[in-house]
């Protein structure tokens, strides 16, 4: 490490923190970089996710454009892995999907993707009858998915083969970070009892993990109703989404609504193997946090509440955070800690 290089601090191992951590040490070859979280690669929030690339009404940056920017980088950043002979390793994979609804067109569309994406378009009546009676509207469309299960090792893994440090801690006050030059703060919802943000709020999720290898398309349907193909052959259904809730417990009822909502949409489904039931925290913020902040003499450039994006988003938040961080290096604002 040259003498001089500036000594940069990434708070949280989650697939944003990670992801700051690879795109930052590929702009800054010099610096020395250290991760630190006390929570890493399954026992994180990302490790629940399905990971799919497509963006929600209720993802927001502070502009329209921010946001679209935000989507169109992460789509590319992770177009470049997917062509890659490292795409498997890195649990990065192309798909398709259908997604349907009884009752209100505009759910099946998405403005964000529909101009990205190889493929967006109205399904034709015979596709409506793929998954029983009823379903009025629907779209198909191709995006792609990043296993986190995959994707969290093999970035950590590209960071630390670099020269970058990996410290297992949990961060209770700045005062442990004084001798850092620039901090990122990638906490996720851990950013509430850190920062006070009263703006973040967990939405809670609860998965079901299944074997159904013979899987190739993924299907949404009303209510939160998802089926995800996987990597290995594991699919994710789907869901819940619960405004304010910490409970980290799996809950049966919500188990048992999952399974029917995803049974009924593809009876094959009440056949496959259950493996496992998963619960998580989407951080949520309206807009999702990537600014600067010089907190007690810190330079610190927040980068959470992803809520139910940060795998797909992180790329394009990741990026512009580190152009935040670099300006904010040059500026000439002392550290007074
Ligand atoms: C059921 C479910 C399905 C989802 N599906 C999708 C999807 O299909 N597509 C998609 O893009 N997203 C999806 N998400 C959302 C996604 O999981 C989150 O947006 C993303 O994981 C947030 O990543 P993160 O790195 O900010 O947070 P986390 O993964 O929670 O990581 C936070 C990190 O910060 C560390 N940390 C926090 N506080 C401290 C502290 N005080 N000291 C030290 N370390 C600290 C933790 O240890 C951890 O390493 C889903 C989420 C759920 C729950
Ligand atoms: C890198 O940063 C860590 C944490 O501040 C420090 O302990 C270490 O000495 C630094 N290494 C170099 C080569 O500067
Ligand atoms: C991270 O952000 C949260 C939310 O504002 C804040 O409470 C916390 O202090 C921040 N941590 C650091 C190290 O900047």
């Amino acid at each position: 490490m040259d003498k001089g290089a500036p000594n940069i601090a990434i708070l949280g191992a989650g697939v944003v923190g990670l992801t700051v951590a690879d795109i930052l040490q590929k702009d800054l070859g010099k610096a020395n970089i250290t991760i630190i979280a006390d929570k890493f690669k399954e026992d994180t929030t990302s490790a629940v996710a399905a990971g799919i690339f497509r963006p929600g009404t209720s993802f927001r940056g502070a502009t329209r454009e921010i946001t679209q920017k935000w989507i169109d980088d992460s789509w590319h950043y992770w177009q470049d892995i997917l062509k890659s002979p490292e795409s498997p390793n890195a649990g990065v994979m192309a798909f398709s999907s259908y997604i349907f609804s009884k009752d209100n067109y505009h759910v099946t569309r998405n403005p964000f993707i529909e101009n990205l994406v190889p493929i967006y378009r109205p399904v034709q009546e015979a596709e409506l009858k793929l998954c029983g009676p009823g379903w009025k509207y629907g779209s198909y469309f191709t995006t792609l998915k990043i296993g986190c299960e995959k994707y969290l090792p093999w970035v950590e893994r590209r960071f630390v083969d670099k020269g970058g440090r990996i410290v297992s801690d949990k961060v209770d006050s700045f005062t442990s970070l004084r001798q850092y030059d620039l901090v990122f703060n990638c906490t996720g919802l851990g950013a509430k009892y850190l920062c006070n943000d009263y703006d973040l709020v967990p939405l809670r999720g609860q998965v079901i993990k299944v074997k159904a290898p013979w899987l190739k398309t993924a299907f949404y349907g009303d209510y939160d109703t998802y089926i995800i193909p996987g990597l290995d052959g594991v699919a994710t259904l789907g869901g819940v989404r619960q405004y304010d809730s910490y409970n980290l417990q799996v809950c049966k009822h919500d188990a048992a609504a999952i399974l029917e909502r995803c049974c009924q949409m593809l009876p094959a489904l009440k056949k496959a193997e259950i493996i496992a039931h998963k619960v998580g925290l989407r951080p949520h913020r309206v807009p999702v946090r990537v600014e600067p902040e010089v907190i007690g003499g810190l330079k610190v450039v927040h980068c959470y509440g992803h809520g139910g994006y940060g795998v797909m988003c992180s790329p394009g938040t990741a990026l512009n955070a580190v152009k935040i961080g670099q300006d904010f290096l040059k500026s000439n604002i002392k550290n007074k800690l």
